[in-house]
């Protein structure tokens, strides 16, 4: 379905939980984030209730997102939930990837057709103080185990300072290209402040060409990352949610002071 700007709107990203096991010092905040309460969360009826209505609207492209998303609890039957779905064209999962190597095999069994991993940098304690304690030994063999399960094309998310010459992610970038991996490298983003560009090698970022809106863990879709802007489906049921957010998706971003990563889904 176009929005007002006429833009095609045909991918829908899900967070599926706001709980992730990493502490990635620009997707948390460092005090006072309070986690969603369990009773708010959507449960998995109301997610593919969601899809479904999404599809008919003309979404055929799917990405489910955290949080990390591998720590919600069936996660694979709701994989398989969201494959069974007709329309669904295009299904992909963004992961830390510590958790992938128990997983790969079972989510592409399920229905899930590539994955994106994020990875900033491939030294050990480089990772570990980035991510606020993170294995990158998990990660690795949690990239090797989608790789063996064909989950690809796999796509390394990247998150930058400044540019792609920095030294961390320069290691991404030499450890994708040994192991044939995609990179894309996303510019840290600051939510509140507005702050946000184009992603290097992705489509994320371009406001005139954007095809997305968001569902979060707890029952809004939102129109745009940096908006304050949400529609909650429990109030308004899945399909007015999806056309007031549709028909409200602002033509460009500007702040949003109510979400973080960890609870929007990055
Ligand atoms: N800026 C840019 N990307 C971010 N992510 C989390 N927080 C930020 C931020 N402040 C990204 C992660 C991951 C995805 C879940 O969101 O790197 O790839
Ligand atoms: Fe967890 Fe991803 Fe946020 Fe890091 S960026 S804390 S891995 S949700």
């Amino acid at each position: 379905m176009l929005d007002s700007y006429r833009r095609e709107i045909n991918y829908l990203r899900i967070s599926v939980t706001d709980r992730c096991n990493l502490r990635c010092r620009y997707c948390m905040p460092s005090e006072g984030f309070r986690w969603i309460p369990h009773e708010n969360i959507l449960r998995f009826e109301e997610i593919i209730e969601i899809v479904r209505e999404a599809v008919k609207l003309g979404i055929h492209k799917i990405r489910v997102t955290g949080g990390e998303p591998l720590l919600r609890k069936g996660i694979v039957n709701l994989i398989e939930m969201l494959a069974s779905i007709e329309g669904v064209q295009d299904l992909s999962m963004t992961t830390n990837g510590t958790h992938l190597e128990k997983f790969a095999r079972e989510l592409k069994q399920a229905g899930l057709q590539r994955i994106n991993i994020s990875l900033d940098t491939v030294n050990a304690e480089r990772y570990a103080y980035l991510t606020g304690g993170g294995n990158i030994e998990r990660v690795l063999r949690g990239i090797d185990a989608a790789l063996e399960a064909e989950l690809t094309p796999i796509k390394l998310n990247c998150v930058i300072q400044h540019n792609s010459n920095e030294i961390d992610a320069r290691t991404v970038t030499k450890f994708a290209n040994q192991k044939g991996l995609e990179i894309r490298y996303i510019h840290q983003m600051n939510l509140a402040e507005g702050i946000f560009s184009a992603v290097e090698g992705g489509d994320g970022g371009h406001c005139e060409q954007c095809n997305r809106l968001r569902l979060t863990a707890d029952g809004f879709i939102k129109p745009c990352l940096f908006s304050d802007l949400r529609y909650e489906v429990r109030q308004l049921g899945a399909r007015n949610a999806l056309l007031e957010t549709i028909r409200n998706k602002p033509k460009e971003g500007t702040t949003n002071r109510i979400n973080y990563f960890y609870n929007i889904g990055g």
